[in-house]
């Protein structure tokens, strides 16, 4: 049976409600018993049949209204019930039977090491019982947990928990009560035996709330970080947004098999381990900062999602996308606002350009979905989030508040929509976005093209711009957008900004972009500006101006807004690349140009901010430079990348040497000043590992780290640049870590990474290794994941081997785990990126895949697109 499509536009409200839901669970790895009782309600007059969702368990009883009922119907996926007789509201009570410790797809209640937990979103709850399993059916939920005290200590789920007691057989009970309404995919459910870290909150209304972290067993030490993110998320919340915390507990569980990075059900989070442990040993600094913007992530989930949800799963922008942006503004509040700026586009240019150009393209509210799994993307995560922060833009922090607190007014305990959003925001600021909704409704990334002239004669300066969104796979008409293009004009003389001036009046810095071609008039321009567009990112776009190289300069050097600087550096390290890939091409000498070296020399030399010296000299990846072209040729791009920092490390190499020196920390400490020294320092030993001193440089590093930063900067340079002492640091990380399966994902990636032309060989030696487990997601992205989308040169070995590595990988993945599988296929179907003989190879990858007699609906939506 083929998979069928759902669309948005045929969304209809259910004919029934569920209002409230007791579940009995009877908890044990191998089998499990699990009794429902629903509370339902007619909504539509006239509704016979109640069709609920469920597969995946065994199904044993059906009551209605205490008497067993026996007119039903089942199929593959659900359960439909004649209720035409009975009153608009009844009662339904279904038993069902799984088995958690079997269920490697780690959807609905799964075994995660020696523990129980669940994960519902998006359609995992029908994998538990039979539901009304969609996000605007909201009930109340209170659930009976009984189990092993000896193996399950710990017996957590949603609210609070009202009662509990022993049995005599060695069992024991727990009762928990949610006072809010909520959609099944916000259900949880934990049984284990834990270290807990507690804590507490006093929100802004003086209400006190419990907060327990648990973590395995041995792991303590490690989840103080996350408890302190925690209160800091809670805090921020309330100052910057004015939401408190609505429960009196707040719990987080870490474990270790997940499938994605944590979950925000209500009042229990369920975390992958990676976004919670934490220790200098362990985790880098950039885990660090993951780790807070995870967990205040999922805290502030609490209003943006969870009181106020999303109607169906067609409009999850609006809960990701608003709530990305929250935890984005978070980050820049708290720590440093360019770099954090930075490191966002500099994902969403990579990531999510890419799949608005693969088969996969959609618009951040799709319009039609076969499996809702897909479609936790980039799309519907960073370019939602840029969509809300243009929303911003446009309206002012102020106004934006405003809109914010209609919102939550207006739709506080609903389902709501997209639309429902806007409108507020709308309402409440009194600025027209009509035309900007299309950024709902459009997919694809719009180019806007601009190019200028100056009038000197009457000193005035014109900025054409025209935007053009090519056609998508998934929509080829496209519309014009309602763009924010924030400017400045700099004097390149002074390096001054210019006033920005109409014929009559002082003019915004942000350009409202409408029309398919626009001209933009400055009046009383003295001098020549060059101009800085799209400053801090205004709009998901590509710009396409024509900088000289001597205006990047400029712009590197004066100008006020550190994205513009940042981005002018990649241009030029753009144009390098480009350049070079020609000769290349050509049969010629690559070479560095005078301008390039300039600016690094510039740089280097003048360092007031080290964290942004470091964005800014660190080479752009493969995939980063890959985005520049419409056919990607990976060879070559990895062949100049490494011409290039092989030239940056031997002509700076004295200053480099001496910026490495000059940063060095003490005692280690999480501060924005120490990780700003570490990441410079770092980047120059990146550089250093290419040169003479690099082999001596790289080993003291390494043996004089005190924390996982610097351990890994010093592993990581050994192995791209191929020292010799790499071997024996690699070997030397692995008998020190081998039990810890997070610290080993650092190692596991850099082998999957390593520049040596037998890589594949060494990854296909990894899935024996004895950290390694293939149930465990974490242990396959590091393997399999980098390996196929961060080393794009072996990947695309033109002898088809990382292919065929690949596809074998997706075949046993289809089995155990198709949301996973799905994941890690995304570098294979992009392949009309590449030339006719790889799209070739690839296409047979694919054609074997879809030659599976059970491939999984996630998978299946994709390779089907792709094939197309
Ligand atoms: N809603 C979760 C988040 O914050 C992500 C999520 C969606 C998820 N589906 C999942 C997590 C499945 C784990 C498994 O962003
Ligand atoms: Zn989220």
């Amino acid at each position: 049976m083929q998979p069928k499509a759902k669309f948005r536009k045929d969304y209809r409200a259910p004919d029934f409600t569920i209002t409230e839901i007791y579940l009995d669970i009877q908890l044990d790895a191998d089998r499990t018993f699990v009794t429902s009782v629903l509370n339902v309600e007619r909504k539509t007059e006239g509704a016979t049949h109640l069709k609920l969702d469920g597969h995946s368990f065994d199904f044993l009883s059906l009551k209605l209204n205490g008497q067993e009922h026996v007119e039903f119907e089942r199929d593959e996926e659900s359960l439909t019930v004649n209720v035409a007789e009975q009153a608009d509201k009844f009662q339904l009570q279904i038993e069902t039977a799984l088995n958690p410790a079997q269920n490697t797809s780690l959807q609905g209640l799964y075994q995660s090491g020696d523990g129980i937990c669940t994960q519902c979103e998006a359609e995992g709850f029908r994998q538990i019982t039979y539901m009304l399993d969609r996000p605007d059916v909201l009930a109340k939920y209170r659930t009976k947990i009984t189990a092993s005290k000896e193996k399950y200590p710990f017996l957590l789920s949603n609210g609070n928990r009202i009662a509990q007691g022993k049995l005599a057989d060695g069992r024991h009970w727990v009762e928990w009560e949610d006072p809010f309404f909520k959609p099944s995919y916000l259900f949880a459910l934990v049984a284990g035996d834990f270290d807990l870290l507690q804590d507490k909150f006093v929100t802004k209304s003086g209400r006190e709330v419990a907060l327990e972290i648990y973590v395995d067993k041995g792991n303590l030490d490690r989840a103080g970080w996350a408890m302190e993110s925690l209160k800091r998320a809670m805090k921020w919340d309330e100052d910057r947004f004015g939401l408190e915390y609505d429960l009196d507990i707040y719990m987080i569980v870490a474990v270790d098999f997940f499938n994605m990075g944590a979950m925000e059900n209500k009042g229990l989070n369920v975390f992958n381990s990676k976004f919670v442990l934490a220790k200098p040993e362990t985790a880098t600094d950039e885990d660090y900062i993951n780790i807070e913007s995870v967990i205040a992530h999922e805290y502030f989930h609490n209003w943006t999602g969870n009181r106020i949800t999303c109607r169906d799963w067609f409009q999850l922008s609006l809960k990701e996308g608003l709530t990305v942006f929250r935890d984005q503004e978070f980050t820049s509040d708290l720590w440093s606002r360019p770099a954090k700026r930075i490191e966002d586009v500099r994902l969403l240019r990579t990531v999510q350009f890419a799949e608005d150009a693969s088969p996969m393209a959609h618009p951040i509210r799709p319009e039609k979905v076969i499996e809702m799994n897909n479609f936790y993307t980039v799309t519907v995560y960073e370019k939602g989030a840029e969509v809300i922060r243009m929303i911003h833009t446009l309206l002012g922090e102020e106004k934006f508040q405003k809109g914010m607190q209609l919102y939550v007014a207006e739709n506080d305990g609903t389902a709501a929509t997209c639309e429902d959003f806007v409108s507020a925001m709308e309402r409440a600021s009194g600025v027209d976005l009509a035309q900007f909704r299309r950024w709902y409704s459009q997919s694809g990334t719009p180019i806007l093209t601009v190019t200028d002239e100056y009038d000197e004669a009457r000193q005035v300066y014109r900025l054409h711009v025209s935007q053009h969104t090519p056609a998508t796979a998934d929509q080829v008409e496209k519309l014009s957008l309602h763009i924010p293009l924030k400017v400045a004009l700099i004097d390149p003389t002074s390096g001054q900004n210019l006033p920005l001036r109409s014929e009559a009046a002082e003019m915004s810095d942000v350009l409202n972009v409408t029309e398919s071609q626009q001209t933009f008039e400055f009046f009383g321009v003295k001098t020549q500006p060059v101009p800085a567009l799209l400053c801090n990112f205004s709009a998901p776009v590509k710009l396409d101006f024509s900088y000289s190289k001597s205006q990047l300069i400029s712009l590197l050097k004066f100008a006020k807004n550190d994205f513009v600087r940042w981005d002018a550096i990649q241009l030029l390290f753009n144009g390098e690349l480009k350049e070079n890939l020609t000769r290349l091409q050509q049969g010629g000498m690559m070479q560095f140009s005078h301008e390039f070296g300039s600016a690094i020399e510039m740089l280097l030399d003048n360092v007031e901010d080290p964290q942004l010296t470091a964005l800014m000299v660190t080479m752009p990846k493969e995939t980063d430079f890959a985005e520049l072209f419409d056919t990607i040729d990976p060879v070559g791009i990895a062949k100049v990348r490494e011409f290039l920092i092989e030239s940056i490390a031997a002509y700076f190499e004295d200053r480099l040497y001496k910026l490495y020196n000059a940063n060095k920390c003490g005692t280690y400490r999480v501060c924005e000043q120490d990780i700003a020294k570490r990441a410079l320092r770092n980047v120059c030993l990146s550089y250093l590992a290419f040169t003479d001193l690099g082999e001596k440089l790289v080993k003291t590093h390494y043996d004089q780290a005190n924390n996982m930063t610097d351990t890994l900067a010093a592993l990581s340079a050994a192995t791209k640049a191929e020292l010799e002492c790499r071997d024996e640091l690699l070997a030397d990380f692995e008998a020190q870590w081998y039990q810890d399966g997070l610290v080993m994902d650092k190692w596991f990636a850099l082998q999957a990474t390593r520049p040596d032309e037998d890589v594949l060989n060494v990854v296909q030696g990894l899935l024996n290794h004895r950290s390694f487990n293939f149930n465990n997601p974490n242990r396959v992205r590091a393997v399999v994941g980098a390996f196929a989308s961060q080393n794009p040169k072996a990947f695309h070995n033109i002898d088809g081997s990382g292919y065929r590595f690949l596809v074998d990988m997706l075949i046993k993945l289809n089995d155990s785990n198709p949301q996973v599988a799905s994941r890690l296929i995304e570098p294979l179907i992009k392949l009309s990126r590449y030339d006719g003989q790889r799209q070739t190879l690839m296409r047979r990858g694919l054609e074997r895949l879809k030659g599976l007699d059970n491939l999984a609906r996630d998978l299946f939506e994709k390779i089907d697109k792709s094939l197309q």
